[in-house]
C-alpha cells in the first residue's frame, strides 16, 4: 500500500556490519511497498552478513559500497548520493559506525555519505548489550542526538549470541518504517499556503468520433512534478490530458482531452502563485471535427486534413500583464537545437524558466527514451543562462524543480 509520506521519496539505506543486517532486507521491502525508492549503501563488513546481490535485487538499485570505485564515483558520486536522498536510515548501526559518525570520520563510502548529507538521519543501533551500554557508545549517542540525528531502538531481548540478553537488538523493520515516517512528516513544508497549477500529459484533438491527433507524452514528468510540489506542502491542481498513469497522491486533478479544454481548466484555476506547464499540448487540431466517422469515398480518403492552431496555454499565462503567477515554468521537448529553440520559447512565451529536453531517439537515454521512459536529462533555461542537469530519474528532476520553485517563491 502506497503511503503519501513515502510515495516518490528516496531513502538512502546504509547497512552496517551486524547480524541484524538480514532484517534490512525486509526493511527495503517494507519501504518500497509504501512507494519509497531505496538506495542501498553497504559497508565492507555488511557484505559479510548479507550479500550485495540480495540487497540490490530487493532495492532494484545498484548497491554502493566503495568510495574509491571509479565507476560508482563516475555514475553518482558520494556527494550526489548524499544530496539526492530525502532521508537516510542507518540500519543496522554498529558501535563502530556510530563512533565514526559521532566523530565525523569519512574513510569509506557509508561514512563519507553521512558526512556530506543534509537530509535527516535515522539510526537503528544493533550491537551486544555491553557495547551499547558502554560509556563510549552512550557518549556517541548523545553527540549524535545533539547533531540532530534521530534514533529508533535498540530493543531489549534475546541476542543472536546464545545466552546474551539486554538492550541491543535492532528495532523491527516496521518500527524503523514508523520512525522514518515521523522523520519525513516533520520535514519543513516550504510551499505551505502556495497554490500551484500544473499541466501534464498529451492532448487528444479529435478528427472524427473515433480518430484523434495525439503525441507520445506519458505524463510521467508532469505528474512527478505535481507530486513533488505537493510533498513540499503546496496546494497543487493538476490539469491532465489523457494518460494511463494514476493521479498523484494529495493533488487535485482535472482530466481533459483537448488543448482548449486544458486552457479553460487552467484559466479557471488562476490566480495561482506558480504554474508549471509540462503538458505536451498539440499545437494543431483539425479545423473541423467530423460528426460521423470519415469514410473512404470511392476507395479514397480525404487527401488533406485541414488544421488550425490551438491556443498556446503557456504563452497566454506567461504573457499576462494582470494576474500572472509569480513564477511560470514551461517545458520544451526538442529533437534538435535544444538551446536555440528552448531559449526562443523562454522569451516568446513569457516564462521564467524553460525545462528543455532532448526527445530525439539518439538522446542517449536508454529504454523507452525520454518520452514514455522513467529517466530524463534536462537543460534549465532562464534569462540568467543555461544549466545542464545530469541524467536522472523523472522523480529526481521533479524533486529538484520543486526545490527551485520553493526557493524562488520564498524570494
Ligand atoms: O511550443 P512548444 O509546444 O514546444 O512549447 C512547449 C511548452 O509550451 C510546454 O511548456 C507546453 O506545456 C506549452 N504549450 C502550451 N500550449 C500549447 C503548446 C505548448 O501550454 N498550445
Amino acid at each position: 500500500m502506497i503511503e503519501q509520506t513515502f510515495a516518490g521519496r528516496s531513502v538512502l539505506l546504509i547497512i552496517g556490519g551486524g547480524i541484524a543486517a538480514y532484517k534490512s532486507l525486509d526493511l527495503i521491502r517494507r519501504l518500497r511497498e509504501r512507494g519509497a525508492s531505496v538506495r542501498p549503501v553497504m559497508t565492507a563488513a555488511a557484505a559479510e552478513f548479507v550479500t550485495p546481490l540480495s540487497v540490490g535485487a530487493l532495492a532494484a538499485d545498484k548497491v554502493f559500497s566503495d568510495l574509491f570505485d571509479r565507476e560508482d564515483e563516475h555514475d553518482v558520486g558520494h556527494i550526489r548520493l548524499a544530496r539526492e536522498a530525502d532521508c537516510i536510515a542507518v540500519a543496522p548501526a554498529t558501535a563502530d559506525l556510530m563512533a565514526k559518525m559521532a566523530n565525523g570520520l569519512a574513510n569509506d563510502l557509508a561514512t563519507a555519505v553521512l558526512l556530506a548529507a543534509d537530509a535527516p538521519i535515522l539510526v537503528a543501533p544493533a550491537m551486544n548489550p555491553a557495547m551499547w551500554s558502554h560509556p563510549a557508545t552512550q557518549r556517541n549517542r548523545e553527540t549524535l542526538e545533539m547533531d540532530g540525528v534521530a534514533f529508533v531502538g535498540p530493543n531489549s531481548g534475546e541476542m543472536a549470541e546464545a545466552g546474551e540478553a539486554g538492550a541491543g537488538r535492532m528495532a523491527e523493520p516496521l518500527e524503523i518504517v514508523a520512525a522514518l515516517r515521523d522523520l519525513l512528516d516533520s520535514l519543513p513544508m516550504p510551499l505551505a499556503g502556495k497554490r500551484i497549477v500544473v499541466t501534464s500529459g498529451p492532448t487528444h484533438e479529435p478528427i472524427d468520433p473515433v480518430r484523434y491527433i495525439a503525441n507520445r507524452s506519458s505524463g510521467k514528468q508532469g505528474h512527478a512534478v505535481a507530486a513533488a510540489l505537493a510533498r513540499l506542502g503546496a496546494a497543487v491542481h493538476l490539469v491532465s490530458g489523457p494518460v494511463t498513469i494514476g493521479d498523484p497522491a494529495d493533488v487535485e486533478v482535472t482530466h481533459v482531452q483537448t488543448a482548449r479544454e486544458m486552457r479553460d481548466a487552467v484559466e479557471a484555476l488562476l490566480p495561482a502563485d506558480a504554474a508549471v506547464f509540462a503538458a505536451a499540448v498539440a499545437d494543431w487540431r483539425a479545423q473541423t471535427e467530423a460528426g460521423e466517422k470519415l469514410k473512404k469515398a470511392g476507395g479514397k480518403g480525404p487527401e488533406t486534413l485541414p488544421l488550425t492552431e490551438n491556443p498556446d496555454i503557456l504563452a497566454g499565462v506567461g504573457n499576462r500583464t494582470k494576474g500572472r503567477p509569480a513564477l511560470v515554468i514551461g517545458f520544451a521537448a526538442e529533437t534538435e537545437k535544444l538551446l536555440e529553440h528552448g531559449g526562443a520559447k523562454l522569451a516568446r512565451k513569457g516564462a521564467d524558466y524553460i525545462v528543455a529536453n532532448d526527445v530525439s531517439p539518439d538522446s542517449g537515454i536508454g529504454g523507452e527514451g525520454v518520452m514514455g521512459g522513467d529517466r530524463n536529462r534536462i537543460v534549465l533555461l532562464s534569462p540568467d543562462g543555461a544549466a545542464e542537469w545530469p541524467e536522472m530519474s523523472k522523480d529526481e528532476v521533479a524533486e529538484r524543480l520543486a526545490a527551485l520553485v520553493a526557493e524562488r517563491l520564498a524570494e
